[in-house]
């Protein structure tokens, strides 16, 4: 099976410099492909620019913003793929111009407008149908009704909600609180290391492709 994985923040430049981001280090996306590699399939691995090693065996694709990931997706997805995990906490906005050169703070300082990115996963559905998807969804307030949404919304088979506000969730920590959510239910894991819940990823997207495909 060919697994494809996003991970990681995107980053989205106002001037060669600076730039908007999150708090996304890649340690969810990084587990998701590792254990892919582990129990055997094709692996390819999209980040956003996050401080980790890319795992062994790995086929590592580096991107840096938004409309980057859109790409790096399509052209894998165009290649054939069997399940999409896109745990990559990619940015909604990004500023509409970007100045050439580095804006100096003697000037008045940028009043910033933003435009919308594009959703990957909205875009992609054509190129996904026949894979597994899997996405995650962070939230701070109405995590269910939230992740519910998105779940319909982005044609997902599964959406993993995390409340990124408990402790020992979400981000810049090597644990996980989540809920998978299917069109037939949802089932809340306890706290477990961000490799366990991928490995209880890994066995959704098995046993769907069992159902699906008998393999
Ligand atoms: O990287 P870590 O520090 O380990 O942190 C892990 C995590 C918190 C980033 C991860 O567990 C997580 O929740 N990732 C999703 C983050 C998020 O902000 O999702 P969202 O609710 O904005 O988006 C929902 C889904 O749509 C996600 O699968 C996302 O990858 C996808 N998306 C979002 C925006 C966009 N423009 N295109 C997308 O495809």
């Amino acid at each position: 099976m060919k697994v494809l994985v996003t991970a990681g923040p995107t980053r989205e430049f106002l001037d060669p410099v600076r730039f908007l981001s999150n708090r996304s280090t890649g340690r969810m996306g990084f587990a998701v492909a590792e254990c892919a590699r582990c129990r055997g399939h094709e692996t390819v691995l999209i980040s956003g620019p996050v401080s980790l090693d890319f795992p062994e065996g790995v086929r590592a694709v580096r991107v840096v913003s938004a409309l980057d990931m859109l790409e790096a997706v399509r052209s894998e997805l165009s290649c054939g793929c069997d399940a999409v995990v896109m745990t990559a906490a990619v940015a909604d906005w990004r500023p509409e111009v970007r100045a050439e050169r580095k804006l100096k703070k003697e000037e008045s300082p940028p009043v910033l407008k933003m435009v919308r990115n594009p959703d990957i996963l909205v875009e992609t559905a054509g190129l996904r149908r026949g894979c597994v998807c899997v996405g995650f969804a962070a939230e701070t307030d109405h995590v269910m009704e939230s992740a519910v949404r998105k779940l319909e919304k982005k044609e997902l088979d599964m959406i993993v909600a995390n409340d990124v506000t408990r402790p020992g969730a979400g981000f810049e920590v090597d644990t996980n609180i989540v809920t998978f959510i299917t069109a037939s239910g949802e089932e809340q894991l306890p706290l477990m290391t961000k490799a366990a819940v991928a490995g209880r990823i890994l066995d959704f997207i098995e046993r769907r492709r069992r159902e699906r495909f008998g393999c």
